[in-house]
This record gives C-alpha cells, structure tokens and sequence, in this order.
C-alpha cells in the first residue's frame, strides 16, 4: 500500500485541522486512511484549492458512507443527494444561521458533511464549529451525572416550516422527521462522550416537566457556545470543509449581503446514537 503524504495542522486544541497535501477527486487507501484517523481525531477537517465536479464530490462522500437527500432541500438538478448552498442579494435567509448538527432530527442522524465552496463574498461568510466533546468534557460532575442516561426529542417540523414560510415554499401535507435521541451520545469512532442536543432541532428533554425541560436546554444551547469549544473557518473558493455531524456543531455566518456565497453539500448517513 502507498504511502500517505498529507499534512495536518490543528486550528485549535479542540476542533478542526487544515489538511494539506490532498487532491480529495483522487484519493487512494492509504490517503483515506489518514483522513478517516484525522476526521476522528479534529472533528472537522479544512482543504484549499480542491476545484472539483458534483460527481467527484459525491464519489469522495461515498468512501465515508451513503449519502443522503436532505428531508426539505430538493437538491441540485439531477443530483438529489447534494445540498445546494446559496445565498445572494435577493436571499431572505441563509442554510445554517443557527447552531446545529445537520439533520439532528432523524433517527438515523449523518455521520458527517462534505460542504464545497465555489463562490465566496470578498469577506465575510465563515462557519464556526464547535466541539461536543470539549462542550460534555466542561460540564460540572453534577450535571453531567444529570444528564446521563436522559433522552430528547429532535423534531424537523418547527425549524423546516419556518425555513419554507421564509422562502415562501408550500409545504402543505409534508411530513418531516422526528427522533428520540441521547442528551449524551458516545462516539462510534472514538469512544468519547459528545453533548448532543442543539437549538435548530431540539424541542424537549423527556422526563423532565416541560418548565425544567426548558430551562436545562437553554442552559446546555448556551454552554455550546463558549468560545473556547470552538474554531472559526475562513473560506476561499474551491475550500472544502468535511465536518462530523456525532461531535460537532456548526454555525454559518450571513454577515455578506448582498455578496454571492455559493456552493454544494454531501451528507453521509451515520448510526443510531446511543
Ligand atoms: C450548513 O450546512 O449548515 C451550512 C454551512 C455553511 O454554509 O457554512
């Protein structure tokens, strides 16, 4: 088997790391090896100048698992499967204004997404990402003794609907996903704990009244947010972030318009958290 060249540097101690050294429409064994421990091990991973087709972007998701048409995104022409992320001066809103992980809502929720950049604004237009694991890892023994073992309810409807009332798409007699997951899922790959409730899709603890239920979720969608959980990415064109749907949050920033952001998503099916 060849031997794997790339470079990783860390963005954080946390979360992310800029690889180097790829052509991510050709990626060998040994290639994909490396990455699969990177991707464990950072959380989120950040490539530069990787200009390639819908097709190469859909076969480098592949190697990591099936892919996934997204439950409310009708996808590009032809390509159900791939999420077209656009924004311009006549958008009313933009894809992931919100902490969130991608598609929390269903019950077998992504393992990871692969979003490519083809268009980015002058400045502005970066994501942030936060790491689950440093989010659980923070909390006090009592809290995390608390939320051991409680599960929560992460429903698709509340947030879609809004999202189509904005863009003015009926979405009359549609029926979206909802899920019970862990408040506390361990990561298949690594074993370690990740906080994994967030604002975009998580309605309630069960087991807690509705009043405890509430004041515990905003405690932890506050927590998520601490600044030391975190990285910052900045885009170029034909950048790629692959992120890590089990242990990470992530947060798109509109503060662009009326700027051009543009580009394309893949999203690969994960496991049941437990
Ligand atoms: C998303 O997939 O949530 C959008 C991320 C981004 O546009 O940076």
């Amino acid at each position: 088997m060849s031997e794997s060249r790339i470079q990783i540097s860390p963005v954080t101690p946390v979360v992310g790391a800029e690889i180097g050294g790829v052509d991510l429409s050709e990626l060998d064994d040994a290639t994909y090896s490396s990455l699969h421990e990177a991707f464990l091990d950072h959380g989120v991973l950040f490539f530069r100048d990787q200009d390639i087709s819908i097709e190469a972007q859909k076969a480098l998701g592949a190697r990591f698992g099936e892919l996934l048409a997204h439950p409310n995104d009708p996808g590009a022409e032809g390509h159900p499967e791939v999420m077209v992320i656009h924004a311009d001066e006549s958008s009313k809103r933009v894809a992931g204004e919100l902490w969130h992980s991608d598609v929390s809502c269903d019950p077998v929720p992504p393992m990871g997404s692969i979003l490519r950049l083809h268009t980015v604004p002058d400045i502005g237009g970066d994501t942030l990402f936060a790491s689950m694991y440093a989010a659980y890892d923070a909390l006090s023994e009592r809290m995390k003794a608390l939320l051991d073992g409680l599960t929560a309810v992460h429903d698709g409807g509340p947030y879609y609907r809004e999202v189509n009332r904005i863009i003015g798409r009926d979405d009359a007699g549609r029926s979206y996903p909802s899920a019970v997951h862990p408040v506390i899922r361990i990561h298949p790959g690594t074993g370690r704990k990740a906080l994994f409730v967030n604002r975009m899709f998580t309605q309630q603890i069960l087991g807690l009244p509705a009043r405890e239920s509430d004041g515990v979720l905003a405690l932890l969608f506050d927590h998520i947010q601490r600044p030391d959980f975190q990285c910052r990415f900045r885009w170029r064109k034909d950048s790629i972030a692959f992120w890590d749907n089990r242990c990470t949050q992530h947060h798109a920033i509109w503060d662009y318009w009326p700027e051009t952001r543009s580009g394309y998503r893949v999203t690969i099916r994960g496991e049941p958290p437990v």
